[in-house]
């Protein structure tokens, strides 16, 4: 039986997610950009992370082509920028500041964290297209809190996490 898909939407954002824009340079140079909650971690050796690509981005191809990429963890006060990077393309880099990184993608002051990656691999994701990127460089402050995504909003952390009574967890590796 086929899922209803405005059901299965509504299920997926159960799951809180950060905001990230994930930027690169297109062949003829040009920068590309795109809003991203589809950001996590794979592997810490070696160092990959994923993110997915809708195949009707307009930015796929310079993806798909760029010789890397670079993930910015947006902060609390860069809703405006998620919105931006999440609009029409000619927009996008408006009074955006930022300094190239590995591959001369694109890091935008601000964000709370930046991950510089290299190609690792690309899958098949059914309409969207999977990329693993290898962590080249990496840079991160803990003096702001993070944009949150949820049931198709953008949220606020509302409280400082408290450790779990037993932590660290008893994880067996
Ligand atoms: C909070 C948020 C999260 C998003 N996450 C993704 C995502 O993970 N993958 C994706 O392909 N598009 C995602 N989008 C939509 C893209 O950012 C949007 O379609 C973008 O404008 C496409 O850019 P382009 O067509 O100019 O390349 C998200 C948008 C928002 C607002």
């Amino acid at each position: 039986m086929p899922l209803d898909r405005r059901s299965f939407r509504r299920a997926l954002s159960q799951f809180a997610t950060g905001v990230a824009v994930v930027t690169a340079r297109g062949a003829a140079g040009e920068a590309v950009g795109m809003t991203m909650s589809s950001f996590n971690s794979v592997s810490l050796d070696p160092p990959l992370v994923l993110f997915s690509v809708d195949r009707r981005a307009l930015s796929l191809p310079a993806m798909v082509a760029a010789e890397g990429y670079a993930v910015n963890i947006l902060s609390r006060r860069q809703e405006a920028l998620s919105n931006q990077f999440a609009g029409a393309r000619g927009d996008k880099w408006r009074d955006v500041a930022h300094a190239p990184g590995h591959a001369e993608a694109p890091l935008i002051a601000g964000a709370l964290a930046h991950f510089e990656c290299a190609p690792y691999a690309q899958h098949d994701g059914g309409d969207h297209v999977i990329f693993i990127g290898r962590v080249v460089r990496f840079s991160a402050r803990d003096d702001d809190e993070p944009l949150v995504f949820f049931r198709g909003k953008y949220r606020t952390l509302g409280h400082d996490g408290q450790p779990a009574p037993d932590w660290p967890l008893p994880i067996h590796y």
